[in-house]
C-alpha cells in the first residue's frame, strides 16, 4: 500500500500547506477521482444505528436493508437480534416468516427455525429430535447489537466488533437526554454526507421556516482549518461567532443588485430574536435553557465523524444526523439529539418541542430542501472547491486516510497524522481560546 503524501504541495485553495492529500477530483481522468477510494457501500467495521427498538414487532419479523445486506430483525431471548435475511437452505427471506416461539424467527418456507445467534434450532416441517441433521449444524450470518436509549446499533463487520462504548458517540453512554428520528434519502451517502456547514445553508435553505426567522448567517469561513482527531474531523475557527451573520442584505455589485432581492424578513426577525420565540430557530435552544452542551473534545464536537455522522454542536445540544448506506442509492438519515436538562419541567419541554422544531422543521422542511438539489447531484464530474468547502475536504481526508489503512480510522499511522494536521496545530497554538483537552493533548506530543 502506497500512501501519497507530498510535502510543500499547493492545495486546492492555493496555499501551502504540508501533508497534502488529493481530495478533490480536478479531472485529470475518472479514474483518478478521489472519491472513489470513499466505499460506496459505507465502511463496514463500524456500529451503525438501525432502527428504534421499538418498530421493531413482537410475533413478526422485520426486513432492512443497510450497507447493502438484507437483514432480518426479531426479538431474541436476551434483545432485538438481527441474521441475514437470506434463509440458507433454499433463499426464502426469513423476514417473510413468523417468530411462533420466543426469541426465534421461522422460515415461511420449510419452517427452519433461528435463534438469535443465527442457529437452527429445529426445522418445523421434518420433525423433532435426530429426526432432522440440520439443527445445531446450520447457521445464518448473524450481525452483533446493542440497544442503547431504544436505539438498536448493529456491528456491520465481519470480526469481532469494538466495545460499543469505544466507537459510538459519548452522549449516548452519559445521561444526557436522547432523543432520535430518521428520513430517507434517495441518493448515495457520500454526497448526503459531504451536505455539510458550508455557506449552503443561507442560500438553499433561504426559505426554510427557522432560516426565515432570522438573518442569513455565514456557517463557515475562508481560512478556517481542519484537525483530525480520532475519528472525528472538526474545524478550528479563527475568529468568534459574531463574525457568523451577515448584514441582511448586501449589495453585489458585479450584478448590480441586492442579495436577498427584499428585505420583507426584517418585519418579523426581531419578533424571533426576542427570548419567548427564539427556541423555534436556535435549534439548540431549550426555553427555559437547559445547560450548555460543549463536549470538552474537538473528536465529537462540530464536524465530521466516522463512519457517516455529521455532528453540530450548538447552544444547549447537540445535534447529529448520520448517513447510513440502505444501498448505492438510498441513504437512511438517522438523527439524534443530545440535551442535559436541568429540571424535569426543562426535560418536559424539550420532549414536547422535539416534534416541532426537530422533526418537523429541521429533519423535513429544512432537511428536504437538500434532498431536492442533492438527489439530482452528479458525484463522477470534476469540481472546482470554493476555500469555504474545508469542511468538505477534512472529512475527505480522514475517509480517504481510514480507506487506505484497512477502512478504520483507528488504523491510520499516527505519522501520517501527525503530517496532516502539521499546519492547522501551528495556526491553532497561536489561537488565544480555550482548546479542548484532545487538541492540548495533541500539541503537546
Ligand atoms: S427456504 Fe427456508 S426453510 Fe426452506
Ligand atoms: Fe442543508
Amino acid at each position: 500500500m502506497t500512501i501519497e503524501i507530498q510535502d510543500n504541495l499547493k492545495t486546492e485553495q492555493g496555499e501551502e500547506e504540508l501533508g497534502i492529500i488529493r481530495v478533490v477530483h480536478n479531472g485529470e481522468d475518472a479514474d483518478s477521482d478521489p472519491r472513489r477510494e470513499i466505499p460506496a457501500l459505507g465502511f463496514r467495521d463500524y456500529w451503525y444505528p438501525v432502527i428504534g427498538a421499538r418498530k421493531v414487532p413482537i410475533k413478526k419479523p422485520l426486513y432492512l436493508k443497510i450497507l447493502g445486506d438484507e437483514l432480518c430483525i426479531f426479538h431474541g431471548e436476551s434483545g432485538i437480534a438481527i441474521v441475514s435475511d437470506r434463509c440458507p437452505h433454499r433463499g426464502a427471506s426469513l423476514s417473510d416468516g413468523k417468530c411462533h416461539y420466543q426469541g426465534t424467527v421461522s422460515c415461511p418456507y420449510h419452517g427452519w427455525t433461528f435463534d438469535e445467534f443465527g442457529m437452527v434450532k429445529a426445522v418445523l416441517s421434518e420433525g423433532p429430535g435426530d429426526i432432522s441433521s440440520i439443527p445445531g449444524n446450520v447457521s445464518v450470518r448473524n450481525y452483533p447489537t446493542v440497544t442503547l436509549h431504544g436505539i438498536v446499533f448493529a456491528w456491520m463487520g465481519v470480526g469481532e466488533p469494538v466495545a460499543p462504548n469505544q466507537d459510538l458517540p459519548p452522549e449516548l453512554f452519559d445521561g444526557s437526554l436522547i432523543q432520535h428520528d430518521s428520513t430517507i434519502w434517495q441518493i448515495n451517502w457520500r454526497p448526503a454526507l459531504e451536505n455539510l456547514s458550508d455557506n449552503h445553508a443561507s442560500y438553499i435553505h433561504r426559505n426554510a421556516v427557522q432560516i426565515l426567522m432570522q438573518r442569513f448567517m455565514k456557517a463557515s469561513y475562508k481560512g478556517t482549518r481542519s484537525l483530525i482527531i480520532g475519528g472525528g474531523c472538526g474545524l478550528i475557527y479563527y475568529s468568534d461567532g459574531d463574525e457568523l451573520t451577515r448584514p441582511y442584505r448586501e449589495f453585489f455589485p458585479e450584478v448590480n443588485g441586492y442579495w436577498p432581492k427584499h428585505s420583507y424578513r426584517k418585519a418579523w426577525t426581531w419578533l424571533f430574536a426576542t427570548r419567548p420565540l427564539r427556541w423555534i430557530w436556535r435549534v439548540g435552544d431549550g426555553y427555559p435553557p437547559s445547560k450548555m452542551y460543549h463536549p470538552d473534545s474537538h473528536e465529537w464536537n462540530t464536524g465530521p465523524h466516522m463512519p457517516g455522522q455529521q455532528r453540530i454542536s450548538g447552544g444547549s445540544a447537540l445535534y447529529m444526523r448520520w448517513c447510513v448506506p440502505i444501498d448505492e442509492n438510498i441513504t437512511k438519515e438517522f438523527y439524534l439529539y443530545a440535551t442535559r436538562p436541568t429540571s424535569w419541567i426543562n426535560k418536559l419541554w424539550i420532549c414536547m418541542i422535539y416534534g416541532f422544531t426537530q422533526r418537523l422543521l429541521r429533519n423535513r422542511n429544512l432537511g428536504f430542501q437538500d434532498v431536492d438539489v442533492i438527489s439530482n447531484l452528479r458525484y463522477d464530474l470534476p469540481e472546482r472547491f470554493s476555500s469555504y468547502d474545508v469542511e468538505t475536504m477534512g472529512w475527505r481526508r480522514l475517509a480517504i486516510l481510514s480507506a487506505r489503512f484497512g477502512g478504520r480510522h483507528d488504523k491510520i499511522p499516527r505519522d501520517v497524522l501527525k503530517k496532516l494536521n502539521h499546519r492547522a496545530l501551528i495556526d491553532i497554538q497561536s489561537l488565544n481560546k480555550h482548546l479542548p483537552a484532545d487538541v492540548l493533548r495533541l500539541i503537546r506530543e
